[in-house]
C-alpha cells in the first residue's frame, strides 16, 4: 500500500504504527490513549508517520510546538548548543544556582507581563501542572503569612466549571467535577467552589457566572478564599472563550476582597490566542499570579513556570524549591522564545490567521447540517457538533469526525464534549488553512457516510 498524501485516505495505524503501538501498550504504564498516527519526522506544520502517511500538523503536538517544526525549531537548539559551548554547562539546580541566562529570560518575561501591584517575579519548573501546584501553595501561604488565625478547614479554591489545570491532586481538584482525570476520594486540606464559566457572548453562563460569584463570596467570605484559577480560552473543557466583562468584575472583586486572581496560560500563552505573549492582555486586566508552559519552551525543552506579584510571592528562602527549571539551558530556550515571538510578530500572526482561519470555516461550514458553534481566540479554533434533529451536543460524531481527519491526513483533537480544536503552530500559513478545510470537509463528509450507515 503506497503511503497517503494530505487529502487521500490512508488506513491507521499503518504497519508500521501498528507494531510500535503494540509495544508501546506493553511497555508503558496507562495515561492518554494513544494516538494512532506515530510520527517519525516533521517541518514546519508538516509530519509524516512511520509508514511514510503525510499529514498537517495542526494540533501543535498538543499546543506544544507552537513555532513549527524541523527548521523551525534552529534558533532554540542554536540557544542551547551556544549555552553549551560557552559555558559547558545545560543543567544544574536552577533554584540554587543563580546563572545569568535564565535572568536574561525572567527579566524580558517580567517586562512584558502586566501583574497587579508592579512587576512579577519568576518561578521556573518543567510542567504546567507543577505551575499549577506553586501557585496554589504560595496563594495559600501568602494568606497565611497575612491571616495566620485563619481556619484551614475553612479555606477554598475556586475555579470555573469545564476547566483543566493539571492531574496531580492539586491541580486535578481545580478541573470540571464531572471529569474523569480527576482525583478520587482523596481528602485535600481546602475546599473548593465551581463558579459557571462565563461564556464570551452568551447570556445564560454570564448570568450564572455573576450570581455563583456573589453567593460564593458571601458564602465564604472573602478571607477564607486562597485564589480564585480561570483560563482566558478553555482549551481541554471546549474552546470556550472567556466573557469580557465577566473577567473584568471578576478582577475588581478579586481585588476588592484581596483575593489572588491566578490565570492559567499554559495553552493560551506565547501567542496562541494572539496575545503577546499572554492571552489576558487582550482584556487589559493585571491578574496576581500567572501560570504558563507548553509554547513557552519552543518545542525543544519543558518550560513552564509562574509568574507572581510581590504581595503573593513567597516571603521566605526555602519554602519552595526543585531540581529542574530556572537553570541556563532553561533560560537559554526561554529567552529564545521570547524574542523570536517579538520578532516574527507571531502573536500578530496568530490573530490574522485565527481570524482568516474562523471566517473561512465558518464559510465552509455553511450546510453542515451537524456543525453547530465554531469559536475561538486567535489560533485556538473549536467547532462543535450537534443533531441536528435534537440540537443536542453529539459526543459520537465529533468523535467520528477527529478520527476522519486523521485518516486524510489532518491532525486535530477533540476538546470538551463534542468539539474539535485546531491549534496549528504559529507560523502557519493561508495556504495551510485552505488545505485544512478541504480535508475537514472530506472528514466531515465521511463522518456522515458512516454516521449513516
Ligand atoms: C490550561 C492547562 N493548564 C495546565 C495544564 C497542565 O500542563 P502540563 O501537562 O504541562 O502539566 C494543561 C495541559 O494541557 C493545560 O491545558
Amino acid at each position: 500500500m503506497c503511503p497517503a498524501k494530505v487529502g487521500e485516505f490512508r488506513e491507521l495505524p499503518g504497519p508500521q504504527g501498528q507494531s510500535i503501538l503494540e509495544d508501546w501498550d506493553r511497555v508503558m504504564a496507562k495515561t492518554l490513549l494513544p494516538s494512532l498516527v506515530v510520527p517519525k519526522r516533521a517541518e514546519g506544520v508538516e509530519l509524516e508517520d512511520v509508514d511514510g502517511n503525510k499529514y498537517l500538523q495542526f494540533n501543535s503536538g498538543i499546543s506544544v510546538a507552537n513555532f513549527g517544526y524541523g527548521s523551525c525549531l534552529q534558533p532554540a537548539v542554536d540557544a542551547i548548543s551556544e549555552v553549551y559551548k560557552e559555558t559547558g554547562m545545560l543543567m544544574m539546580n536552577g533554584a540554587y544556582y543563580p546563572n545569568v541566562h535564565m535572568l536574561e529570560a525572567a527579566n524580558k518575561l517580567l517586562d512584558v507581563t502586566p501583574i497587579r501591584g508592579g512587576r512579577g517575579r519568576f518561578f521556573g519548573c518543567t510542567s504546567g501542572t507543577i505551575g499549577i501546584e506553586v501557585a496554589m501553595k504560595a496563594a495559600a501561604m501568602a494568606r497565611d503569612h497575612r491571616n495566620p488565625v485563619a481556619h484551614p478547614e475553612k479555606q477554598v479554591f475556586m475555579h470555573l466549571a469545564k476547566s483543566f489545570h493539571g492531574r496531580s491532586h492539586g491541580a486535578s481538584s481545580l478541573m470540571d467535577q464531572g471529569q474523569k482525570g480527576r482525583f478520587h476520594g482523596l481528602s485535600l486540606p481546602y475546599k473548593q467552589c465551581e463558579l459557571a464559566f462565563p461564556r464570551q457572548g452568551d447570556e445564560e453562563s454570564c448570568g450564572q457566572f455573576y450570581e455563583d460569584l456573589d453567593r460564593s463570596l458571601k458564602l465564604y467570605g472573602p478571607s477564607f478564599i486562597l485564589g480564585v484559577f480561570t483560563e482566558i480560552v478553555q482549551g481541554e473543557g471546549g474552546i470556550n472563550v472567556i466573557d469580557r466583562g465577566a473577567l473584568t468584575t471578576l478582577e475588581e472583586k478579586c481585588n476588592a476582597a484581596g483575593i489572588p486572581l491566578i490565570i492559567d496560560e499554559v495553552q493560551t500563552g506565547f501567542g496562541r490566542c494572539g496575545g503577546d505573549p499572554w492571552a489576558y492582555t487582550l482584556y487589559g486586566i493585571e491578574p496576581d499570579i500567572v501560570v504558563f508552559g507548553k509554547g513557552a519552551g519552543y518545542g525543544v525543552l519543558p518550560v513552564c513556570g509562574m509568574i507572581v506579584s510581590d504581595e503573593f510571592t513567597f516571603q521566605e528562602y526555602g519554602e519552595n524549591g526543585g531540581t529542574f527549571g530556572a537553570d541556563p539551558v532553561f533560560g537559554a530556550v526561554l529567552n529564545e522564545a521570547i524574542s523570536e515571538l517579538h520578532e516574527q510578530e507571531l502573536a500578530a500572526n496568530s490573530r490574522e490567521m485565527g481570524d482568516y482561519f474562523l471566517q473561512s470555516l465558518r464559510r465552509a461550514c455553511r450546510g453542515m447540517q451537524y456543525v453547530g458553534d465554531i469559536r475561538g481566540l486567535g489560533l485556538l479554533i473549536g467547532v462543535e457538533f450537534c443533531n441536528p434533529g435534537t440540537g443536542a451536543i453529539d459526543p459520537v460524531f465529533s468523535k467520528n469526525v477527529w478520527k476522519a481527519c486523521e485518516n486524510f491526513g489532518l491532525l486535530t483533537l477533540p476538546s470538551g464534549i463534542a468539539v474539535n480544536r485546531f491549534a496549528p503552530p504559529l507560523c502557519v500559513t493561508r495556504k495551510h488553512i485552505d488545505d485544512a478545510i478541504v480535508v475537514f470537509g472530506k472528514a466531515y463528509a465521511e463522518a456522515v457516510r458512516n454516521y449513516m450507515g
